[in-house]
């Protein structure tokens, strides 16, 4: 029987322009454009082992979880078309995150690139640049935002101005060197596991009032981030950066059956970060994903007045805060 192993780390992104709602096969109806972090990783193992029916085994953290394989499994069968080899593997999946899971902190992003790239090495190697191309593709068709952590610093997913741009993978592309390393500490104001999945919250864009009009927004927000990223525009940035957070949330509690995933800490850090800027004018914004977590993105150049800040004022309205930061892209290990 022959065996193949694979093992790569990959981290979470934080998306500054949001993806909310799909089109077609798994792709985005509106390009959205992430920073890739440090701290938040994934680190899975793989083991594809010729069979003669398709299995999957999970565990995370040592500890087995049907559910997580019954999803890669179904995943995969989606795939057999395209590579039939896949319909006789057992694949045996050892994985572990850095962070707690299912709190919107994106662990499906690191997890699903992660064993993206090991399917992609299982699947075999092209060129470097295609190798992460078909991963960032793999990756998207199993959760949309896992696509955009193939690479480090900013990534763009979904055909837009940015040359080279898709629907079908993400791309990285240069920010102005002030932007270059950013922080982003993220206030962890909840761990309980969030009650309504980001692939409902997709669907529920399906029916929105909003829809059209959410999508216009979308793709101006895109242009006008991509170019204050360029320009190292921080105050823009910012400013579509806590923007695109509250529109991501108006959309979920204003979708059928509208939910909401914010906390009152959530509300409570969100204005003591508005007080913070208006009164010192240094560049501390927010972010939120799907959840209530606060993700707070200031630049390097004055991260000490912002963390001090952060740990006298905001960290008492969280469970923990983690300090994390850009991060350089998957680490094969
Ligand atoms: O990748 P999914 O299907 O889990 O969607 C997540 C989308 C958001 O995290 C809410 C926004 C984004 O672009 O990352």
């Amino acid at each position: 029987m022959s065996s193949f192993e694979s093992r790569w780390k990959t981290s979470a992104n934080i998306a500054f322009v949001k993806y909310w709602g799909k089109k077609g096969h798994q792709l985005p109806a509106n390009p959205s454009l992430s920073l890739t972090l440090k701290e938040c990783t994934t680190t899975t193992k793989a083991t594809f082992t010729e069979a003669a029916s398709l299995s999957v085994s999970l565990t995370l953290s040592g500890k087995e979880e049907k559910n997580f394989a019954d999803k890669i499994t179904t995943y995969l069968e989606t795939l057999t078309g395209e590579f039939p080899a896949l319909s006789r593997l057992a694949v045996k999946i050892e994985t572990s995150n850095s962070f707690p899971h299912g709190t919107g902190m994106a662990s499906s992003a690191s997890g699903l690139s992660a064993f993206a790239l090991c399917l992609a090495d299982y699947l075999g190697k092209t060129t470097d640049a295609d190798f992460y191309r078909r991963a960032s593709s793999l990756a998207r068709l199993a959760s949309g935002s896992a696509c955009r952590s193939l690479y480090g610093g900013f990534t763009v997913w979904g055909k837009s101005e940015l040359p080279g741009s898709s629907d079908e993978y993400a791309v990285p592309f240069d920010v102005h060197g002030d932007l270059a390393q950013l922080h982003d500490s993220v206030l962890v104001i909840s761990e309980e596991e969030k009650k309504v999945s980001s692939r409902q919250g997709h669907a529920k864009m399906a029916e929105h009032l909003f829809k059209e009009a959410r999508y216009t927004q979308a793709h101006r927000h895109f242009s006008l981030m991509l170019k204050a990223l360029k320009s190292g525009d921080i105050e823009t940035m910012g400013e579509i950066l806590e923007n695109e957070a509250l529109s991501l949330h108006a959309m979920m509690m204003t979708s059928p059956e509208g939910y909401m995933l914010m906390r009152p800490n959530t509300l409570a850090a969100i204005e003591l970060v508005r007080d913070f800027r208006q009164t010192t004018k240094l560049p501390l914004y927010f972010t939120l994903d799907a959840g209530p977590n606060v993700h707070l993105i200031y630049p390097e150049s004055t991260r000490n007045k912002i963390e001090t800040f952060i740990a006298h004022e905001l960290a008492p309205l969280a469970v923990r805060t983690i300090h994390d930061q850009r991060g350089e892209g998957p680490e094969r290990c």
